[in-house]
């Protein structure tokens, strides 16, 4: 996609059309519409969004979790694009943004790294994470409600 891509701060006449991608995005591995909905309502989690005359076109959600020593991990939660408009660089300026905005919080919240879980299966998402400087460092210990296999990815901040 040669033109630049827009990415920002969801507002609340966003959140039906998340869901909706969101469950369509992520319906492989399981019934995503509820925790969708928990996380647009819970204060910690940001999601950001690419739209374009009103139609949601991608998402990303990102939050500060505990991770260990009491330091907290900068975590991209999920990163969604429409179906019919995958491959034209909406997930890596998605990602991209995600990284920018973890990174900003990391001196404030003595973050040292940022973690992702992807499906052992899921090659786009893998190939995306890595393109973006995540190391996939082995099997997570979880899974989906698919079954699949959650693979943990950790990029240096
Ligand atoms: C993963 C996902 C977000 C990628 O979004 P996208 O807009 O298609 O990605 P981009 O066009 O920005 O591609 C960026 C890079 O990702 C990788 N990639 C994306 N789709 C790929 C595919 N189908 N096969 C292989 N690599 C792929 C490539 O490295 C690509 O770089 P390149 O185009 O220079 O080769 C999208 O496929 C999606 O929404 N999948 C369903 C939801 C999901 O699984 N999310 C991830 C877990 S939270």
């Amino acid at each position: 996609m040669s033109q630049s891509i827009l990415v920002r701060g969801s507002i609340p006449s966003d959140h039906e059309a998340i869901t909706k991608l969101g469950s369509e995005a992520f319906g492989r591995f399981g019934d995503y519409r509820e925790p969708l909905t928990e996380w647009l309502s819970n204060p910690g989690i940001e999601t950001l969004v690419v739209s374009s005359n009103g139609d949601l076109q991608g998402f990303t959600m990102i939050a500060l979790l505990e991770g260990p020593e009491g330091v907290p991990d900068g975590c991209v939660l999920a990163v969604g694009v429409r179906a019919d408009l995958q491959r034209s660089g909406l997930g890596r300026s998605l990602l991209d943004a995600a990284v920018a905005r973890l990174s900003a919080e990391a001196v404030q919240w003595g973050v040292r790294r940022l973690v992702a879980s992807v499906a052992s299966d899921n090659t786009p998402a893998l190939r995306l994470f890595q393109a973006a400087g995540f190391r996939d460092v082995g099997a997570s210990g979880r899974s989906y409600a698919s079954g699949e296999v959650a693979r943990r990815l950790v990029r240096v901040v």
